[in-house]
């Protein structure tokens, strides 16, 4: 079960600091088979791997670029997530496909870059409301998981995150059965495409709140969530981790 918090744009350096320590001493006491990942703004990594307590809090970037080094300015290559202690990224976040315009195919790519460099990665998708209420939900889903895969992505090296865009930061959670249709649905389409992506954790991001999460976890097909807002207080965090 991966329990991942993405501080998107937030925090600073003491703020990241408190929140490292905190989680990292919770997580080393906790009894149950939650992995938590945090992935903070890409200047504030440092700071969290030097004031976590234990490796028991693994750390992601929130993007990474396509290319290995070159002339990008304002990016950040997977190998320098590596180099700074991280060993996840994500890709393909309906923010960055948004305010960045990125395609599936700039996923994928993104994705493969992360694999080449050492990192896993958990790879977004999710729909539109208006998606959704036009009946399309399914096919975007499976359009998106179709485009943004890489060719030969290992299934232990990948996990798959589907974040409704409509539930994202809107405390708008989705209902245990939308998320249970959806997540069978994402089963069936990764399974198609690779036996192995049988064994594929796929996380549910999208409002995720301590008093929702057990319901949302408990779902057969749910391996995780992808944590937004609550992620940024020790004790939500670690509540919603708890509830797995
Ligand atoms: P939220 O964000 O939990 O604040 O809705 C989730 C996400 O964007 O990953």
């Amino acid at each position: 079960m991966i329990i991942a918090g993405n501080w998107k744009m937030n925090m600073d350096r003491a703020s990241a600091q408190k929140l490292a320590e905190d989680l990292s001493g919770q997580a080393a006491s906790m009894n149950n088979n939650a992995q938590m990942i945090v992935f903070p703004p890409a200047i504030l990594i440092d700071t969290v791997v030097a004031s976590r307590l234990n490796e028991n809090l693994q750390i992601g970037g929130q993007d990474c670029h396509a290319q290995p080094s070159g002339a990008h300015t304002g990016d950040i290559s997977a190998s320098m997530l590596v180099d700074a202690g991280c060993g996840w990224v994500l890709a393909g976040h309906s923010e960055r496909r948004t305010d960045h315009h990125e395609s599936n195919q700039d996923v994928a790519a993104k994705a493969s870059a992360a694999i080449d460099a050492g990192l896993s990665v958990i790879i977004c998708v999710g729909e539109t409301l208006e998606e959704r209420m036009a009946g399309k939900a399914n096919d975007i889903v499976a359009e998106q998981i179709e485009g943004s895969l890489p060719a030969d992505l290992p299934h232990d090296r990948f996990a798959l995150a589907y974040e409704p865009v409509w539930a994202i930061g809107t405390g708008q959670v989705a209902s245990p059965e939308d998320v249970d249709a959806m997540h069978n649905h994402i089963r069936d389409v990764l399974v198609a495409r690779h036996p192995n992506y049988a064994k594929v954790d796929i996380l549910y991001g999208g409002s995720v709140k301590p008093d929702n999460a057990a319901a949302l976890l408990a779902l057969s097909n749910v391996g995780g969530a992808l944590v937004g807002g609550a992620s940024l207080k020790a004790d939500d965090f670690i509540a919603i981790a708890q509830s797995t």
